[in-house]
């Protein structure tokens, strides 16, 4: 007999129905799987045979064969298990289940232990999205991973922890309660984070931090050693505006694929801030591997990326921002396809002037080589530099302060955020997503102001992307001061803080 089951499967960060066909007929019994699985998918042979077993049910002694369609699609993990152990169920005629659909509406997704326990697989959120996008009008997970499902809304989802649950669920006998949706709360700011308080002068490193994370625009602060520029670039972690509601699925989303630990409150309202290490490997860093995981790019998409001493990480690692930076995603090429990981995320970066860090500082002398110092800055040139939007040089602070406080995270992240606010309401993204063709008259540029920018340019000697770059700043500045028309004093500012590299 014939059954077929719902499932889905990962392919870069998002999900992809699966159908799970089965055929129970007469012939030498054994268990045959088709349709472009990998090894994990492959070994289910095994776990589905133990589970059924184990749960008290029997494994027909017929040739099982199954499909998993559509069948040009690569398969990957464990989470088909549910729905091939219970298709067999059904065309074995050990399960009858109840409804009109039977459980052809209904997804069924979860990796099975031998004992006939569910186990949690990576992107459950994908995996149920998609599921609903193809019609299905319930999910059924395991447990661990229900409330991560339910997060998805739209589709009634039901966690189970065993196999047996699962099949007393489906044929009527024990219904599994329906989980409600979580509910967005009010994450704490984590004990990490500093605030911006704290940070001792530096006026200018301040105003252009609240004006990057303000439009999510790219910045670095250069400086010699101790100078403060790590201590800054963390205070950016919080200020960042809050997620909306899309925002934080697509954020959940990508955690829950990544499988990390660390993966936050689900929704969460926090914008992701993430620092690797400057050792990081370039898998890490952008994604990939056997089972394509998203690396820091994707985990700081809608967010923020720090990448602390810049200049030290491996020059491929640089070299592979330069597409997130340019389009807002990650591409990873496999041998079958290439896939594409949403990574847009604004870059916040800090580095010292020179190999010995003292370049330019007054007072002391660098001992760098110029050969050395050219080498060095050079690893900044091209995919970096050209995308960033501000870059600020930090000077020692000249006192320790007298204790008073410039102003907090609060009263900054406070202006940020309706700074904000007022770009999704104006035009539905941030300004350093502008493209260059809505800087105009919608936007606040009107002919006097782009005729002045085109002058600078001019006189500046500055490329058309420098020239959008500034122009976006403006924009930011503008909104910062509540305005809606940007004037010859936000392009003032935004062009004062404008990366300098002599080949504009
Ligand atoms: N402007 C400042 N205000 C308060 N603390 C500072 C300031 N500059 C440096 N510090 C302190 O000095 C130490 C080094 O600062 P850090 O940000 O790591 O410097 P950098 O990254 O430029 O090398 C940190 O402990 C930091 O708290
Ligand atoms: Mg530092």
């Amino acid at each position: 007999m014939l059954a077929s089951a719902l499932s889905a499967s990962i392919v870069g960060v998002d999900g992809v129905p699966v159908r799970v066909e089965v055929d129970v007929a007469f012939g030498l019994p054994g268990m045959t799987i088709v349709g472009l699985a990998g090894s994990a998918v492959l070994e289910a042979r095994e776990r589905v045979r133990a589970a059924l077993r184990n749960s008290g049910f029997e494994v027909p002694a017929r040739r099982i064969t199954i499909n998993l369609a559509p069948a040009d699609l690569p398969k990957e993990g464990t989470g088909h298990d549910l729905a091939m152990a219970t298709a067999i169920l059904v065309a074995s005629d050990q399960l009858d289940p109840v409804g009109e659909t039977g459980i052809s509406g209904t997804a069924l997704i979860g990796e099975l232990a031998l004992d006939g326990s569910l186990r949690a697989v990576p992107g459950v959120m994908a995996l149920v999205s998609a599921a609903r996008a193809c019609g299905a009008s319930a999910a059924i997970v395991p447990a661990e991973a229900a409330a991560e499902a339910a997060a998805v809304g739209g589709i009634r989802v039901h966690g189970a922890h065993r196999l047996g649950e699962v099949i007393r669920h489906l044929a009527g006998l024990e219904p599994l309660d329906p989980l409600e949706p979580p509910r967005r709360t009010d994450e704490p700011i984590p004990d990490d984070v500093v605030d911006i308080g704290s940070v001792v002068g530096h006026l200018v490193g301040r105003r252009t931090l609240e004006i990057a994370v303000a439009g999510r625009h790219n910045l670095a602060f250069s400086g010699p050693p101790g100078v403060g520029k790590t201590l800054l670039a963390r205070a950016a972690a919080g200020l960042l505006p809050p997620l909306d509601e899309d925002e934080a699925a697509e954020v959940s989303r990508i955690r829950s694929v990544a499988g990390t630990a660390d993966r936050g409150p689900l929704l969460p309202r926090r914008r992701p801030f993430r620092a690797p290490h400057h050792t990081i490997s370039l898998q890490a860093l952008v994604g990939g591997g056997p089972r394509v995981r998203p690396g820091e790019v994707s985990l700081a998409h809608r967010g923020a990326l720090f990448l602390d001493e810049t200049l030290q990480f491996r020059a491929d690692a640089l070299d592979a921002l330069r597409g997130p930076l340019d389009s807002g995603s990650v591409t990873i090429a496999r041998v079958e396809r290439v896939l594409s990981l949403p990574a847009r995320f604004m870059l916040l970066a800090a580095f010292n002037p020179c190999p010995c860090g003292w370049f330019g500082t007054r007072g002391r002398t660098c001992t760098c080589e110029d050969g050395a110092r050219r080498r060095y800055h050079a690893r900044l040139s091209g995919p970096i530099r050209d995308r960033l939007d501000l870059v600020v040089p930090l000077l020692p602070v000249a006192s320790i302060g007298n204790g008073s406080v410039i102003e907090g995270s609060r009263a900054v992240a406070g202006r940020i955020a309706v700074a904000a606010t007022r770009q999704r309401v104006r035009q539905g993204t941030a300004n350093a997503e502008l493209p260059p063709d809505r800087l105009d008259d919608r936007t606040g540029f009107d002919r006097r102001i782009r005729i002045g920018l085109d002058a600078r340019a001019r006189a500046l000697g500055l490329s058309m992307r420098r020239v959008h770059r500034a122009a976006r700043v403006a924009r930011t500045i503008a909104d910062l001061a509540g305005c809606d028309a940007v004037r010859e004093e936000h392009l003032d500012e935004a062009l004062a803080h404008r990366p300098q590299d002599g080949r504009e």
